[in-house]
C-alpha cells in the first residue's frame, strides 16, 4: 500500500486543494483510495462539509481507539473513503501533534488501511516540516510537494529537499519524493515561466510533474459548495479538473500502480 504526504514548508500552496481532487481523481480512475485530514486545522473536512467539525476522525481512531470502519467516512465513489481530521479538543491539540512527531503512532492505522485492501493512503498535512508534518513524513512511503509558482517557491523547495535527503540519509526507507507539482500558474505569466524553468534546472527533470495546476476560481466555488472539482454540475468539468486527472495518471506511472489489464480492453457498461 502507498502512504502519500501531499506536504510543503509554506503554508497556503494548495495541498488541501490538491489531497482532496488528487483522491478524488484516482478513485474515479478506480483505486481504492483513502484520504486522510491529518492537518489538526481539518482543512479537508471544511472544504467537503459544513459540519465537518462534528465529525469523528483520525484523532479519535489514534487517540481514542475508535474503530476504523466507524470513522471512515463513505463518499459517492464506492472507491474512496475519507477520515477526517476528527474533534481534537484546543486543549489537547499541541499534545496530539507532539504525539504524532516521531512518526511511529500512524503505524496501527496504517496496518489496518492495508488489511482493508486500500491502494493509496493520502495524507492531508499541516504546512511546515516539523511536529506531526515530520511524523507523517517519516511514516509515509512517498510524498508529493505542491509548490507554489512564486519567487519565494524555490527557497523553500531546496530546504524541503534538503530535508527529505537528510531522512533518507538516517533512514533508506523514509519516503520518497514523488514529485513536485506546480500550483496556482499561470503559464502566460513571464514570471511563471522563469520559476519553472528555475525550478526545472535544481531538480531532476522527472521529479517535476507535467501537470500544472491553474489558478482557477473554480476551486473556490468546488471549496464553497464542498464538493470536490470533478463533481461540479452545470456544464464541462472546469479545466483545473481534468489536470487533477493527468495528475493522477502521472502518479499511478510514478508509483508504479500497475493497472489492471482490462482497462484498456472493450469493457461493457451492460453486465
Ligand atoms: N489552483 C488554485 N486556484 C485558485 N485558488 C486556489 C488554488 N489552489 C488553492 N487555492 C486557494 O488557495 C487557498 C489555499 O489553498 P489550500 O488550503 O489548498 O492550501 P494549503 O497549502 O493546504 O494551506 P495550509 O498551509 O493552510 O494548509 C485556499 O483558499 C484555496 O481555495
Ligand atoms: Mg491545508
Amino acid at each position: 500500500m502507498i502512504t502519500l504526504a501531499i506536504s510543503s514548508l509554506k503554508g497556503g500552496v494548495g495541498k488541501s486543494t490538491c489531497a482532496i481532487n488528487l483522491a478524488f481523481s484516482l478513485a474515479k480512475r478506480g483505486w481504492k483510495t483513502l484520504l486522510v485530514d491529518a492537518d489538526p486545522q481539518g482543512s479537508v473536512g471544511l472544504s467537503l462539509s459544513p459540519s465537518a467539525q462534528a465529525y469523528i476522525g483520525l484523532y479519535e481512531i489514534v487517540a481514542s481507539g475508535v474503530p476504523f470502519e466507524q470513522a471512515a467516512l463513505k463518499t459517492k465513489l464506492d472507491t474512496l473513503k475519507i477520515v477526517m481530521a476528527g474533534k481534537i479538543p484546543s486543549q489537547e491539540i499541541s499534545k496530539w501533534c507532539a504525539s504524532l512527531q516521531d512518526g511511529t503512532r500512524l503505524a496501527p492505522f496504517f496496518k489496518t488501511a492495508a488489511e482493508g485492501g486500500y491502494d493509496i493512503v493520502i495524507l492531508d498535512t499541516p504546512s511546515g516540516l516539523h511536529g506531526p508534518t515530520e511524523g507523517i513524513l517519516r511514516s509515509c512511503t512517498h510524498v508529493l510537494v505542491p509548490q507554489q509558482c512564486e519567487p519565494l517557491a524555490l527557497r523553500s523547495l531546496m530546504m524541503t529537499v534538503d530535508f527529505l535527503n537528510q531522512l533518507q540519509t538516517e533512514n533508506e526507507e523514509a519516503c520518497s519524493l514523488v514529485g513536485v507539482v506546480l500550483t496556482m500558474a499561470d503559464p502566460d505569466v513571464e514570471d511563471t515561466k522563469k520559476i519553472v524553468e528555475e525550478i526545472k534546472r535544481v531538480l531532476p527533470p522527472e521529479l517535476v510533474f507535467q501537470a500544472m495546476l491553474p489558478r482557477d476560481s473554480a476551486v473556490i466555488h468546488a471549496s464553497m459548495k464542498g464538493m470536490p472539482l470533478g463533481l461540479i454540475r452545470g456544464g464541462a468539468p472546469p479545466p483545473i479538473a481534468l489536470v487533477f486527472d493527468q495528475l493522477a495518471a502521472e502518479l499511478e506511472a510514478k508509483l508504479d500502480l500497475v493497472v489492471p489489464p482490462q482497462s484498456d480492453e472493450y469493457v461493457s457498461l451492460v453486465v
